[in-house]
Order: C-alpha cells, then structure tokens, then sequence
C-alpha cells in the first residue's frame, strides 16, 4: 500500500519532469505561485522548510490548486515531517540520508525521498526498500557524469538530483534514463517571489517546460529504454 502511493507519486513527477524548489518567504505569496506555476506548466512544487511560511504555503497551494502535486523540502527533523504532511504534503524530501527521519517517516507511512551522495547511502536508502533518491548537491558533487558512474552498480535505483541545475544544464540530466525528474530553484528564485515577478516566474516555468518536451521527446536513451 504504502510503496503503491510511493510510486504513484514518483510517476507523477516524472511525468512532469521538473520539481521546482521553492524558498518562500511569505504564505500569502502562495496563491500567485502556484497559479505562476500552473499557469507555466508545472503544476508540482517542492516547498522547503528553510522559512517559518513552508507549512502555511503548502496548505495554500494544496486547497487553492488541488490538482498541483506540492512535497515539503528540507525536512531536516520528525517535526517537520509531522508539519509538512499535516499541512498537505503529497511527499518529503530531505537533503541527506538521515537514518533517524527516514525511518521516522516510513514508520508513519510519509513518501519520502532522501538525499544520497555516495553509495554507502544509497545502500541504506535501498535497505529500507527504497529505489527513489535525490542526488544533492548535483552539480558541485560531480554532475551527470558522477550521476551515471555512481547508477551504473544499483540497476534499478533512479535519481531526482538537485542542486546546481539550471536551463542550460537540465537536459544533460534528463536525457540520462536513471534521472526520474531534477529539482531546481532557477524559475522560482526567491527574489522573483519576494519582488512579486510572477510573469518571470510564469515564463522561466514555460521555458523549463520546453526544455523538458524537447530533451524527453528526442533523448535516445529515454525511448530506447
Ligand atoms: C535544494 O534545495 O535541493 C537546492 O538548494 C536547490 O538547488 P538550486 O537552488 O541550486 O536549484
């Protein structure tokens, strides 16, 4: 049951591609988002618990935009896990493998999506029955081509790196078939929310849509696999 809501989840955001990571300030902010979002064509937000207004923003986006698939990021702590979820969160995620949350969160059945970096970590992640992780911080650690050297043993393990990732280097990532979406904060930027740019956000969001049409719709290894 739990691993059938997991991988629901996971197809949703790899159907879309893109999570777009946001760092928001202020809840009543929330509503232009998510419409900029929408609007934009990626009705999918990851709100991170780096400000006191994520869990307000989540319960925002969830009753304004039902349909948007919105995950809670930076869940560092059980209590925020608790937030995030009671707030709406379809699904967690956390910069690292912190053994203590995630097995907090499978307990309570929360889809979660840790942080890996090196293989040790993935091992964990998969001892627990997990083949989601996120790849954090992508482009510092080494990028696609760590990405794929570090795939090539864990056959069935895909990746949603983050971090780094831009318009100009995202179709890099997604051409790789073990690349289930990216996250990026470059169409949601914090100081796009805070200065109230929500037609840049809007256009930044189509720009990213495109780039995920083009490299999904033509990437060999994709449809060879
Ligand atoms: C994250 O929270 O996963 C990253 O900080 C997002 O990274 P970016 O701002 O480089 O896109």
């Amino acid at each position: 049951m739990y691993m059938d809501a997991m991988n629901e989840i996971l197809d949703k955001i790899g159907t879309i591609g893109i999570v777009p990571v946001v760092v928001i300030d202020r809840a009543e902010d929330a509503p232009r988002l998510g419409e900029a979002l929408c609007d934009g064509g990626l009705p999918c937000a990851e709100v991170t618990f780096r400000t006191e207004a994520a869990a307000e923003a989540i319960a925002v986006l969830k009753r304004e935009f039902p349909h948007m698939l919105v995950g809670a990021g930076t869940v560092l702590t059980p209590r925020q896990a608790d937030q995030a979820m009671e707030a709406g969160a379809a699904f967690l995620v956390s910069p690292g493998l912190n053994v203590k949350l995630l097995d907090y969160c499978l307990g309570q059945n929360y889809p979660m999506i840790p942080g890996c970096m090196t293989p040790g970590e993935i091992e964990q992640a998969m001892e627990r029955g997990l083949r989601t992780v996120k790849f954090f911080p992508a482009e510092a650690a080494g990028g696609i081509r760590f990405i794929r050297a570090l795939a090539a043993p864990y056959r069935d393990v895909r990746f949603m790196p983050t971090g780094g990732i831009h318009a100009g280097n995202v179709e890099e990532y997604l051409a790789f078939d073990r690349v289930l979406a990216c996250g990026g904060s470059w169409m949601v930027k914090g100081d796009l929310i805070a200065a109230g740019d929500f037609d840049r956000i809007r256009q930044l969001t189509r720009e990213a849509v495109q780039l995920v049409a083009r490299c999904r719709g033509t990437g060999a290894e994709r449809s060879a696999g």
